[in-house]
């Protein structure tokens, strides 16, 4: 089935504005803001997902998903549709608390990872500033900023591009309101060293919450070490956030949780704002344990990754070393200019972040998508 959007109601901005999320709507772009220029937004028609014959590189999506087992709990919710859903939500913690080895009424399932954080930006930035690195996911931050409910203190990023977790304990005080840190970062696609992590992470909840968004975790080189989880268990002041948004490939069905103290998880709950859909709980159930489409995804994106950063170490460009679904790297040319080259050739990917204006972030997709990028990046990057 295909639905098209007209090309003009894309650039009322009445469509074009929600399927960019936060795009385009602050004067000064912020790490999560101002993504998506018109120009680009102008490729997108499909009512969902990309129009035919689009390399979309710019979301961190993974559309090796949603797996089968996903698939088959969408169709059963589907005929179930006339229904509040029931006991999936139940069902789901239960599974996602026995892996885990905590008490269900320690998550919380909400509409992607997004609602939660959400929630979280608005119950605790009231307390005091929310003290993150410079650059992270800060959509929800803003969120709360948006509202008056929280200011955000960043950090500056180390000169090589990884948290400066000092700098961030150093600004922690008693009346900070959160710490919100972003494991393995976005846009830098960096993990940070798992000790010196946990042990920062550690200290500063001795102060304050601190949020550990994990939404990327499951791609890391090591996530069971370096996951804060176990933090949670010992009874820190922690709180961490996972998605189906990234490695399950089901960022439109749209579930995401929290894992914390059941305290903090109640306060959480009380502030999240929608009922999730009975398609997005039934296939999280579905593809919660599906292992074997996990590793297929991953290899796939490590595959991707792979190709990505053999072809910036060969045109000489300096890429980080990813352990996500993206790359951030520097082509040599603008971001927005670099963008706008390869959206000209179908190619979407991310423009700038705040003022780092030389850094590109590209995200994996299926493999001949990343092929195309890579075949198009030397003459897109020429200046
Ligand atoms: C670091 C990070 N956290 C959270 C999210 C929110 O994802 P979702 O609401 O789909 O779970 C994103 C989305 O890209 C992200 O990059």
């Amino acid at each position: 089935m295909t639905f098209q959007i007209s090309r003009r109601l894309m650039l009322t901005g009445a469509v074009g504005a929600s399927l960019a999320g936060t795009a385009a709507k602050a004067a000064a772009p912020k790490a999560e803001e101002a993504a998506f220029p018109p120009e680009v937004l102008a490729h997108e028609h499909a009512l969902l997902g990309p129009d035919d014959g689009v390399a979309l590189l710019a979301r961190n999506e993974n559309p090796y998903g949603p797996s089968e087992s996903a698939l088959k709990m969408v169709d059963y919710a589907g005929k179930k549709g006339a229904y509040y859903p029931g006991q999936a939500n139940v069902v789901l913690a239960e599974m996602i608390a026995d892996r885990h080895g905590v008490d269900p009424k320690q998550i919380v399932i909400t509409t992607g990872s997004g609602e939660a954080l959400s929630a979280i930006a608005v119950l605790y930035g009231p307390k005091g500033p929310i003290v993150a690195p410079r650059l992270f996911w800060d959509t929800t931050a803003l969120y709360a900023t948006r509202l008056g409910m929280a200011e955000i203190s960043r950090v500056p990023l180390k000169d090589d591009m990884s948290v400066d977790l000092e700098g961030i304990e150093a600004a922690v005080t008693e009346e900070t309101g959160l710490v919100q840190l972003c494991n393995p970062n976005n846009p830098t696609g960096l993990v940070s060293d798992s000790k010196t992590f946990k042990t920062a992470v550690k200290n500063m909840a001795k102060k304050t919450t601190v949020l550990v968004d994990e939404a990327y975790m499951e791609l890391a080189d090591d996530p069971d070490g370096n996951t804060c989880m176990d933090l949670v268990k010992k009874g820190h002041d922690v709180i961490v956030s996972r998605t189906f948004s990234k490695i399950y490939g089901m960022a439109g069905l749209r579930v995401g949780y929290t894992i914390s103290s059941e305290e903090t998880a109640e306060k959480i709950r009380g502030a999240a704002m929608s009922w999730i859909a009975g398609t997005g709980l039934a296939s999280a159930i579905g593809a919660y344990n599906d292992q074997k489409f996990l590793d297929f995804s991953k290899s796939k994106i490590v595959e991707a990754r792979d190709m990505i950063l053999t072809k910036t170490k060969e045109l000489g460009m300096e890429a980080l070393p990813s352990q996500t679904n993206f790359v951030y790297f520097k082509s040599g040319k603008p971001a927005n200019e670099l963008q706008q080259a390869l959206a000209a050739k179908n190619v979407l990917i991310r423009g700038q972040y705040m003022d780092y204006s030389d850094w590109s972030r590209v995200s994996m997709g299926k493999l001949e998508d990343v092929e195309r990028f890579c075949a198009l990046l030397p003459e897109a990057a020429s200046v």
